[in-house]
């Protein structure tokens, strides 16, 4: 399964390095649709730090009623992880600390009012939406987390096809001080076209304070590979500053050595 990291080519540069922390990805086994072993984690961290990062932020998928998890049980899996990693040792990349992609859907209200959430870093609340349709009263809910104090990081806006024609809806968002993730592999055309454009735009306007690798399995690292050979992301990397680099001083405590 795993045949294709040890075939050429390989890591171009380390084009992500400025980066240093990734703060989106599905690496804790067997609770989502992301990785499926320990075994899968460990090399998808390898290639992730050939490509410059040196620190991984886990974000389990929370989502209705695909992904019931719960998130004392991800806190646990997630310590399983790290020491197991520990244990076998590698160099360059430490995992640091898990928070959660909450879904807002119709199980969202439930979690809003138990209020555990997973923050990215102690301090952001990761948010996803459908992929397939606008979600009704979605502006309120959003208001409300505020209200409540949350941070809000808006995962990947360039794949959501409904917003590809209404670029008013991602400036409004902008206007309420949601926070964007735009996920590195958009930029090399893994999700089609339209995401890639759309992401570079964005990037372009400012409005992209993230970039995450949403990585999954051994597909997404060998399209990462794909990524760091591709000349336009590696300018765009050279002139443009993201927060990732900040996340972890603001969280001190939740680095786990691996
Ligand atoms: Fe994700």
């Amino acid at each position: 399964m795993f045949e294709f990291l040890k075939r050429k080519p390989q890591i171009a540069r380390p084009i992500f390095e400025s980066l240093g922390t990734d703060m989106h990805c599905h690496l804790v086994p067997t609770v989502d649709d992301g990785s499926r072993s320990e075994d899968e984690t460990y090399l998808c961290l390898s290639t992730m730090r050939d490509a410059g990062y040196n620190k991984v932020i886990c974000t389990p998928h929370f989502q209705y009623p695909r992904f019931p998890n719960e998130e004392e049980d991800i806190k646990e899996r997630y310590q399983y992880l790290s020491e197991g990693l520990s244990k076998r040792g590698i160099d360059g990349i430490t995992l640091a600390g898990v928070g959660g992609e909450y879904r807002i859907d119709s199980g969202f209200p439930e979690r809003m009012e138990a209020g555990k959430f997973l923050l990215v870093a102690g301090r952001y609340l990761l948010c996803e939406f459908s992929l397939h349709q606008q979600l009704m009263g979605l502006d309120e809910t959003l208001f409300d987390l505020q209200m409540k104090g949350y941070e809000i990081i808006l995962a990947h806006p360039e794949r959501y096809p409904y917003y590809s024609s209404q670029s008013h809806r991602l400036e409004h968002f902008k206007e309420m001080g949601i926070y964007f993730q735009v996920n590195v592999l958009s930029l090399s055309g893994f999700y089609g076209e339209s995401p890639r454009v759309k992401a570079f735009e964005m990037i372009d306007k400012g409005w992209v304070e993230f970039l995450g690798t949403d990585m999954h399995n051994t597909l997404y690292a060998r399209a990462l590979v794909d990524a760091t050979h591709d000349r336009k992301i590696e300018r765009m990397m050279s002139h443009t500053t993201f927060m990732n680099a900040e996340l972890l001083s603001l969280d001190a405590n939740s680095s786990s050595k691996f």
